[in-house]
């Protein structure tokens, strides 16, 4: 559970007295316990996408489907993960990751410690239970945040540049650490991200989006055997894709500066 159709969908805003197309005829189908990075110029409409799939934002036209059926706004199958995701920072890092599961009035106390233990181990954060927020490191933090999305076990995870605060070496082994947890859950992920190498890593399949106003590109099949380990970074295979993702962001990118220039 957790596939995810994107039919023919346009998203427009109302800025002051114009309008601004972020998303314009968008399909894109994505199967269950796929991985799917997003990349594009910045202001492509890449959040815009993420959150149409949320329920945060409604379609002006076109429709977003999960299993078949309109999205009608946020839901527990959807688990939502930000650059900086907020924790409660009046909160223990166990009873941040417990909150959720807090509103799910079927879930008993006795099973909800339960799911708040598997989740501090599976994060490596049993020593740091209860600590708050402010007192971990920015990596621990977004695994913390992680965790608490992960508890209430949502089918599809929905990730916009999770790592994107990240120091390089964190953010490598966040993403080998996401990599573990979809081996173990398989859950559907969408991830948007600026960096190309992991977009690639991650990826199943990665979307390139074209600037103003957003569209599909073009999609790349990662065929990159799984599971991927940091070293195939410098294998032909991975340094091809990497050169034809970069190739098409940059095109649209300068494409972008271009009509800019012209006004
Ligand atoms: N709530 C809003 N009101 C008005 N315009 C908006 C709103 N949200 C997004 N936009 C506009 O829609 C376009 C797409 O924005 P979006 O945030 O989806 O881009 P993005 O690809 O995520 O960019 P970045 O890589 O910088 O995060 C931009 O032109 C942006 O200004
Ligand atoms: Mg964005």
């Amino acid at each position: 559970m957790g596939r995810i159709s994107i039919a023919s969908v346009t998203k427009c805003f109302e800025a002051g007295t114009s309008v601004v197309t972020a998303l314009n005829d968008v399909s894109l189908d994505v199967q269950d316990q796929e991985i799917i990075t997003l990349v594009g110029a910045s202001g492509c409409g890449k959040s815009t996408l993420l959150n149409l799939i949320a329920g945060f934002e409604t379609p002006t036209a076109g429709q977003v489907l999960v299993d078949g059926h309109p999205i009608k706004g946020p839901g527990p199958d959807r688990g939502v993960v930000f650059q900086q995701t907020a924790l409660f920072p009046w909160l223990s890092v166990e009873d941040n990751i417990g909150f959720g599961l807090t509103l799910r009035a079927n879930r008993g106390k006795a099973d909800r410690q339960q799911v708040v233990e598997r989740m501090l181990q599976r994060t490596g954060l049993l020593a740091f239970r209860e600590r708050h927020p402010a007192e971990l490191s920015g990596g621990m933090r977004q695994r913390a945040a992680i965790a608490s999305v992960l508890a209430i076990n949502p089918s599809t995870l929905l990730m916009d540049e999770p790592f994107g605060a990240l120091d390089s070496l964190t953010r490598s082994i966040m993403q080998d650490f996401l990599l573990e947890i979809w081996e173990e859950q398989r859950k559907t992920v969408v991830l948007v991200t600026h960096d190309i190498d992991e977009a690639i890593y991650l990826a199943d399949k990665t979307v390139v989006m074209t600037a103003h106003p957003g569209r599909i590109r073009e999609v790349i099949d990662v065929n990159l055997p799984r599971p991927r380990r940091y070293d195939m970074r410098s294998e032909s295979s991975f340094i091809a894709l990497r050169d034809h993702v970069t190739q098409i962001v940059r095109t649209e990118a300068i494409k972008e500066t271009a009509v800019a220039a012209v006004g």
